[in-house]
This record gives C-alpha cells, sequence and structure tokens, in this order.
C-alpha cells in the first residue's frame, strides 16, 4: 500500500536519511522505532511531501502510484493522512471545525458520528476552542482529524508522547481497534511497549540514516539485548 525505496532526505547539506527502504501492506500496522534524532520524523514529513525536509533521493508509491515531488495537498487528497508530532490542532477553531475541515465522506467511512463514537470526549467538547483541550483531546483529535479524512493510510508521529499513561494507553488500544477494523497506519514511536503492542512489523532507523532492523514485535520483545542495540532500552 505505501513503499519507499532508497529514500534520501535531510535539511541543507545535511543529509539525515541516507536510503530508507519501507514497505507497509494494505490492513497493518508498521512502528518505526528509532532513539531520538535518528529521522523519524524526517521520514514522515518526506513521505508527506512536507518541506522542510529536502528529498534528494529515492521513490515513494501510495497505492501504486509515485508521490514524491506531488505537494503535500495533493498527496493529502490521494489518501494519506498525517496525525503530526505535537499533535498541531487549530487552536482557535472548535473541536467540530477541526474535525470538519478534512472531511471526505466516503460510503461507510468515517464522519462526524463515527469519530465521537470513538472518542465520546471529543463529542462532549464538540464547541470548545481546540486550544483548551488537555493534551490527551488533541490528540484524539488529531487522530480524529486524519480518520475524517478517510485515508488509505495514516501516519502518526509519536502519537504517546507527552501523554499521561492512562490517556496513552487510550491511544493504544484506539490504534489496535483502527488496525482490527482494517486501517493501514505507519506509527513513529519511542514508546516501544506502545509499539510492541500495536504493531504487525516494526522497523528501526538507527545512526546510520537507514533500517537497521525489521521484523516481528515478538523478535524483539523476546532478545533484550537486540533491543538495547536497537532502541537502548
Ligand atoms: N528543521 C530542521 N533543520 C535542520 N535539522 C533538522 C531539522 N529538523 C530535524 N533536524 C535534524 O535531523 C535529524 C533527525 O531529526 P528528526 O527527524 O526530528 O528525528 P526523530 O523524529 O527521530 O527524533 C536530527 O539530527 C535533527 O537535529
Ligand atoms: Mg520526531
Amino acid at each position: 500500500m505505501l513503499e519507499v525505496k532508497e529514500l534520501r532526505s535531510g535539511y541543507g547539506k545535511g543529509v539525515v536519511l541516507h536510503g530508507i527502504d519501507l514497505k507497509v501492506e494494505e490492513r497493518q500496522a508498521v512502528a518505526l522505532l528509532g532513539r531520538n534524532g535518528m529521522g523519524k520524523t524526517t521520514l514522515i514529513r518526506s513521505i508527506c511531501g512536507l518541506e522542510p525536509p529536502t528529498v534528494t533521493g529515492g521513490t515513494v508509491t501510495l497505492a501504486g502510484e509515485g508521490i514524491l515531488g506531488l505537494s503535500n495537498y495533493e498527496i493529502a487528497r490521494r489518501g494519506l493522512a498525517l496525525v503530526p508530532q505535537g499533535r498541531r490542532v487549530f487552536g482557535t477553531l472548535t473541536v467540530e471545525e477541526n474535525l470538519r475541515i478534512g472531511h471526505r465522506p466516503t460510503d461507510g467511512g468515517w464522519d462526524l458520528g463515527k469519530v465521537y463514537e470513538l472518542f465520546p470526549r471529543l463529542a462532549e467538547r464538540r464547541n470548545q476552542p481546540s486550544g483548551v483541550l488537555s493534551g490527551g483531546e488533541q490528540q484524539m483529535l488529531a487522530i480524529g482529524r486524519a480518520l475524517m479524512t478517510n485515508p488509505l493510510v495514516v501516519l502518526m508521529d509519536e502519537p504517546s508522547e507527552g501523554l499521561a499513561p492512562a490517556i496513552r494507553d487510550v491511544v493504544r488500544d484506539t490504534l489496535i481497534a483502527l488496525k482490527e477494523d482494517g486501517q493501514t497506519i505507519l506509527v513513529a514511536e519511542q514508546n516501544v511497549d506502545l509499539a510492541l503492542d500495536v504493531a504487525d512489523r516494526l522497523a528501526v532507523i538507527g545512526e546510520s540514516g537507514r533500517i537497521e532492523w525489521e521484523g516481528d514485535p515478538a523478535e524483539l520483545r523476546n532478545d533484550p539485548v537486540l533491543m538495547n542495540d536497537l532502541v537502548g532500552l
């Protein structure tokens, strides 16, 4: 569904990604791990057509079509939705306005009613400016807003960052539910436990600016030495 090949990207003369190969099959959840600063956000922004960074090589295909070089707007239109790091909801708009902005109705797909069913908390706060929501509620809103576009693939950049454990569990359970519902997901995470719980496959970006390890969550869970090597735990 989403395939990245030999992707090179960076900032000015500083190359961060030196050839990333990564595949997310339809209905699969893939977690992208890597220590802080390894290039998870750079990869996700490159895939979405956001600048900076600047992509200097490679290919990205979504549902069989090349999307590299297209505008972020066009890439979104073709079915890629981003839940950005730090959530970035439009603080002066209400919850409901945020959700409506990108709504692309499909038969049986996500709409306001379904998002409110997924996150009852958002229904309660539908008329409040989203700037007054808690971090957890803003994360729900950012996820809801992405789902409203009825995307082929959702990219999430550290959705559990800065959240209290109870809310982190809500995010985890939501991702698991979405995956079971057939949503294709690529999620960058530093929280390894969450990644292990959610993902069908893991990919780890290392210092080389490449994917240094790929495999099943069970392999990593049962191998503390490998885990320490890859993600420093
Ligand atoms: N806007 C930017 N300009 C210059 N360098 C950047 C910028 N954003 C990130 N970087 C650098 O790129 C590298 C990868 O960062 P990032 O993709 O944010 O990593 P991660 O998301 O894995 O924490 C880091 O060395 C970071 O300092
Ligand atoms: Mg990041």
